[in-house]
């Protein structure tokens, strides 16, 4: 949600900002915008619209600027229409200071109230101008900038990444987090700011992860970070563990398309150290909670927003059927709103691709505060959910760029997969014999995805009836219930065609009343517990004239007579078969969106990391 980059004392920083910004154009993309200090002033320029318009508004201007501080943003609107004038960065009245935000500023009217009455203009609809000009009110003569950006913090209310740079401090670099993420990155005479490690991990590995209320004062060879009082602080440097190679696209069209191909590989990352052999017990060390805590443990919450919620739901069945203990899942934005319940013998698992979507992130502090163990899914370890967690479960499915959240859902399956049966066998819940089938079968998925993989002609065929569609319906019972509201909501996020998942038994309480032959339905039956019923359900569908598809690994003759397509996988046991389900579901939306050339990686309205609740 907005992304942040900002640069002292590199060659060229223009083109720093732009590369930057582009890595982070994932988290927005309806304006852009950099504040560079040509030695005499800040120069600022800005465009709505993708980042490609600020390109060619600054073609041939990017060698002007070298060594001086500067500042990027790409936004995703909050407050006030994405245009250019509300594009940051912003500056004060007097232009003495510039600003790029990421996050919600709470308490912005008041503030903008009181401001305008010392007779500050503003010239935006953004909460985000309020601070340029707080800053400004608060730079007394003589006073030092960084006291002016501490002095204005204390006043807000909100979420803030920030980046500032002050027209009399050509050579200094402003930066203040709280409850937004931001890195410090460490050059060779030169360092940066970013809200994420792509924007960066070209020029650096060493890293410091601001936290709440710190801010940062980043010369071209030094720093200094303090609190919000000016206390220095000293702060530990980290170092990344990825290469540069793992944000491009490796000659694909699509980051999604790369990352749907990714997963067979990102299943066996996750498997790497955990589980060697079928007949060795799963290694997992990270979860922080003893073999008594786990013995006596009665109740689980599960919360997550979106792709991570739907692989909750496949958590609960796995853990419900492997262990008997009863597990919650609720939308980390419904969590935080209601009373906060946690027993003794429970643990909360917050699970995010991220790590910093804010209302998952509110709902783990919410759970810490009542002290639940709180044990974090995530595919970020660096992130500042991974921080606040007691247990990581950690899901390495690498840096995923598309909005669409692919391979990473597949690793947050496994993660689940990995947990449900390292709790059965602490609590015994489970046979030896099935624990150690179990395990066989999770080792063999990668090669059943690598199947479906190289077989996606059907769902091609599929995309190619079906992608000028308005409504689409998926069905399914059980366990790949999740699956079907995933592969739904993959279709809507990317091709804004309207999709709904169902239970399949739900159907005929309402949803059946829409089914015409102008409305496809997708079944997901597996030959298992519910088989018989997604059958009969379909064939109901199938008797109001709908047009059937069926994601299937069952040989029986009868389904030709029901579905107009059949896309095939590999047979699994059907507890482990969302992970295979799901991938031609992700298939089928990706080239019905291709069909509609629409942008795939970035989807209208939406961004990769929604860091405001
Ligand atoms: O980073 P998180 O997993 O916490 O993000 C949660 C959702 O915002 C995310 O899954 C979103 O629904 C994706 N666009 C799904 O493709």
């Amino acid at each position: 949600m907005c992304g942040i980059v900002g640069c002292i004392g590199q060659e060229n920083s223009v083109s720093f900002l732009l590369e930057g910004l582009e890595k982070l154009e994932y988290r927005g993309y309806d304006s852009a915008g950099i504040a560079v200090h040509g030695g005499s002033g800040i120069k600022i320029y800005k465009a709505s619209g993708k980042l490609e318009n600020l390109k060619t508004l600054l073609n041939g201007n990017s060698g002007k600027y070298r060594l001086n501080a500067g500042i990027g943003h790409i936004r995703w609107a909050t407050h006030g229409v994405p245009n250019e004038t509300n594009a940051h960065p912003h500056s004060s009245s007097e232009n003495t200071v510039s600003i790029v935000h990421n996050g919600i500023i709470e308490n912005y009217k008041e503030l903008k109230k009181e401001l305008a009455e010392k007779g500050f203009n503003f010239s935006s609809q953004t909460d985000t101008e309020v601070i340029a000009h707080l800053i400004e009110d608060s730079l007394k003569p003589g006073q030092a900038p960084g006291d002016a950006v501490r002095n204005a913090l204390k006043k807000v209310d909100g979420a803030y990444a920030l980046g500032a740079i002050f027209k009399q401090d050509p050579q200094t670099l402003y930066a203040a987090r709280k409850s937004a993420p931001l890195i410090l990155g460490l050059g060779e005479n030169r360092n940066f700011i970013a809200s994420d490690v792509p924007a960066i991990l070209e020029h650096t590995k060493r890293v410091i992860y601001l936290e709440d209320n710190e801010i940062a004062e980043i010369k071209s060879s030094s720093y200094k970070i303090t609190d919000i009082n000016g206390d220095i602080l000293e702060k530990k440097v980290e170092t990344l563990p990825w290469e540069p190679v793992s944000v491009s696209k490796m000659g694909y069209k699509h980051f999604m398309l790369k990352e749907i191909h990714e997963q067979p590989d990102v299943i066996r990352q996750t498997l790497f150290d955990k589980l060697k052999n079928s007949d060795e017990p799963l290694n997992l060390r990270e979860v922080k909670l003893t073999k008594k805590q786990l013995e006596d443990l009665d109740r689980v919450q599960v919360i997550a927003c979106g792709t991570s919620l739907h692989a909750a739901l496949v958590g609960k069945y796995l853990i419900e059927e492997f262990t008997g203990i009863p597990v919650d899942v609720e939308a980390s934005s419904e969590y935080i709103y209601k009373r906060t319940i946690v027993s003794k013998n429970s643990i909360t698992i917050g699970v995010s691709q991220s790590g910093e979507t804010a209302d998952t992130l509110t709902a783990i502090k919410q759970a810490k505060d009542k002290n639940s163990h709180v044990l974090v899914v995530t595919n970020r370890p660096d992130s500042t959910m991974a921080r606040e967690a007691d247990s990581l479960l950690p899901v390495n499915a690498g840096f995923e760029v598309s909005v669409a959240a692919t391979k990473s859902f597949s690793a947050q399956l496994m993660a689940f997969y990995l947990l449900a049966i390292y709790l059965a066998e602490v609590k015994k819940s489970l046979p030896g014999t099935t624990i150690e089938e179990y395990k066989k079968e999770l080792i063999q998925l990668p090669q059943k995805i690598e199947m479906i993989l190289s077989n996606k002609e059907k769902i091609h065929d599929c995309a190619v009836k079906f992608h000028n569609t308005r409504n689409f319906i998926y069905i399914a019972r059980g366990i790949n219930f999740p699956t079907a509201l995933e592969g739904a909501l993959k279709l809507k996020e990317i091709s804004y065609i309207n999709a709904t998942g169902y239970p399949a038994g739900e159907l005929k309480h309402g949803p059946i009343a829409m089914l015409d032959e102008t409305i496809p339905v997708l079944s997901i039956l597996v030959p298992g517990k519910v088989y018989e019923k997604v059958l009969s359900n379909s064939e109901e569908s199938k008797a109001r004239n709908a047009n059937m598809i069926a994601v299937t690994s069952e040989e029986d003759e009868h389904l030709e007579q029901i579905f107009d397509f059949i896309i095939k996988i590999p047979h699994t046991d059907e507890i482990f078969s969302p992970i295979l389900t799901t991938i031609p579901l992700q298939l089928l939306a990706y080239y019905i969106a291709e069909f509609l050339g629409k942008d795939i990686d970035q989807p209208r309205n939406l961004a990769k990391s929604v860091t405001v609740e």
